[in-house]
């Protein structure tokens, strides 16, 4: 059988043809727009997002025993705000993950209502990119659209909706709507209160390895697929990626290197941290796990590569590096504002110790040292709770530069295994689609038969001591800039 996993990512559609050996026959890929309407908002067309899926999932089953295909299932970014009106039409552009307008309803949430009670609730607070603040966000600013909402969805869900026709969600990414409790894995009816949201608005909830259905006739009929098909509820692309390397089960770790940064790392039990710095969400396996998420990332190179430097070889640029642990300028990442651990939507990117010797090497390198600090800034709140993590997976564009690795496993003093395939979420969409066809057992027992390891960067002791030295001056330079970030918003 085969099996299709769709990556719906924020500049791309990524589709993965997977067979039941966890082979990988084939993947496309189709880029959409992102608009960016004001500094610090982001936004995208769900119908953009349709389009490049169908277009994409034909190109990739064309050639293929189109009789083969059992199900498809999905990794999508996470947190987005889908609204459709009363005849199932897209109300407004959805408001994205990285979109920092919502700081005025994140202010109510966090201030008003309390970040205990949200924590209570959904064992979160509110962070500007979450789905909450963004309804909230809607009904302040946009009272007339509020109004006519009649369904409210995630990014990957108005994928599976018109696939299926199915209004569903998973338990991992409703985790990050600020509307679900994660504990007891529904939705928080004191939170769809709290956000004037009515329960026949919001999704069925499916655990990420749980068909929603099948594919719609027209659907079948277009891809030239059986209507058996089964469509999969897959799981935020952070979960997904989990799946995909392998981090399920317990104390697992993952580093996603996309647009933006995330490090996940997978509980059997439920658990929150004090402050609330990292996310405590529902996992796709059916357990738990704990994530920090900066909120640029890979797209800190790419907007320095193509878009200042203005190049495309990035390979090139990176081999002029040279003096790792010695570079003496500084990158604070925050080109969106920043999320984990910092909930600052303010914050700005920022280049920091510059000399008339100061190359293009050296500030090539500050991005990609800058990024790897910002990571620990999220691996240090997981120490602080005595969650000790040795070793971690790595996924996502930034994962293809070996520079890259070797800076992260020496900054964050962590063994980094590479593994076959870099394809985390869509992967780990295909193999939620095999397990909700009977193909594995469970979501572990698909990673440990597919996923394999096939090497290890380990930390380098001399680089680790050096860089631990820059990390703590790294990380005295976002408090000193904190006030002027205020100032200059
Ligand atoms: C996770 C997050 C991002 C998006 C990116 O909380 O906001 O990783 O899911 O697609």
């Amino acid at each position: 059988m085969l099996y299709v996993g769709v990556d719906l990512g924020t500049s791309a559609v990524k589709l993965l043809l997977m067979d039941a050996e966890g082979g990988i026959r084939k993947i496309v890929s189709r880029e959409y727009p992102i608009y960016f309407p004001q500094p610090g908002w982001s936004e995208q067309n769900p119908e953009d997002w349709f389009a490049q899926t169908m277009e994409g999932l034909k190109e990739l089953l064309d050639g293929c025993d189109k009789s083969q295909v059992a199900g498809i299932s999905f990794g999508g970014q996470m947190h987005g705000l889908v609204i459709l009106d009363k005849d199932d039409q897209v109300i407004r552009p959805a408001l994205l993950w990285n979109d920092g307008r919502t700081y005025e309803e994140c202010d109510y949430l966090n201030n008003v209502i309390g970040k205990e009670t949200l924590s209570r609730y959904t064992a979160n607070i509110s962070f500007t990119g979450f789905t909450a603040p963004k309804l909230l966000w809607v009904k302040n600013k946009e009272p007339e659209n509020f109004a006519r909402i009649e369904k409210i969805m995630l990014p990957k869900d108005y994928i599976a909706y018109r696939l299926s026709g199915v209004h569903c969600t998973d338990v991992s990414d409703a985790s990050g709507m600020l509307l679900f409790d994660v504990e007891h894995r529904c939705w928080s009816p004191e939170m769809l209160d709290i956000c004037g949201v009515r329960p026949e608005q919001m999704a069925k909830i499916y655990e990420s390895y749980e068909a929603v259905g099948t594919v719609l006739p027209s659907i079948a009929a277009e891809l030239g697929i059986s209507e058996q098909v089964k469509v999969v509820a897959g799981a935020g692309d952070n979960a997904a990626a989990a799946v995909g390397t392998g981090t399920v089960g317990d104390g697992m770790c993952n580093i996603s290197l996309g647009t933006s940064g995330t490090i996940f790392i997978s509980s059997e039990k439920f658990g929150v941290d004090k402050n609330n710095a990292l996310h405590a969400f529902a996992h796709a396996d059916g357990h738990y796990h704990l994530m920090g998420c900066m909120l640029s990332a890979a797209s800190c190179n790419k907007w320095w590569m193509d878009g200042i430097v203005g190049t495309k070889d990035y390979a090139a640029e990176q081999k002029a590096i040279e003096k790792l642990g010695e570079n003496h300028v500084f990158f604070l990442p925050y080109l969106m504002g920043e999320r984990s651990p910092h909930n600052d939507p303010n914050a700005r990117g920022t280049f920091i110790g510059m000399t008339m010797d100061t190359s293009r090497a050296d500030m090539t390198q500050a991005v990609l040292e800058g990024v790897a600090f910002a990571l620990r800034d999220s691996l240090e709140v997981a120490r602080s709770l005595g969650i000790r993590i040795e070793r971690t997976k790595i996924c996502g564009g930034g994962a293809k530069s070996p520079l890259w690795r070797r800076i992260i496993a020496n900054v964050m003093n962590l063994k980094v295994d590479g593994i076959e395939s870099e394809e985390g979420p869509a992967l780990g969409g295909a193999m939620l689609a095999a397990v909700a066809c009977g193909e594995f057992a469970s979501v572990e027992e698909a990673a440990a038969k597919i996923v394999k390891i096939t090497g290890t960067v380990e930390p380098e002791p001399e680089l680790v001591e050096k860089y631990e030295a820059r990390y703590e001056q790294f990380r005295q330079i976002y408090p000193a800039c904190r006030p002027l970030f205020e100032i200059l918003k």
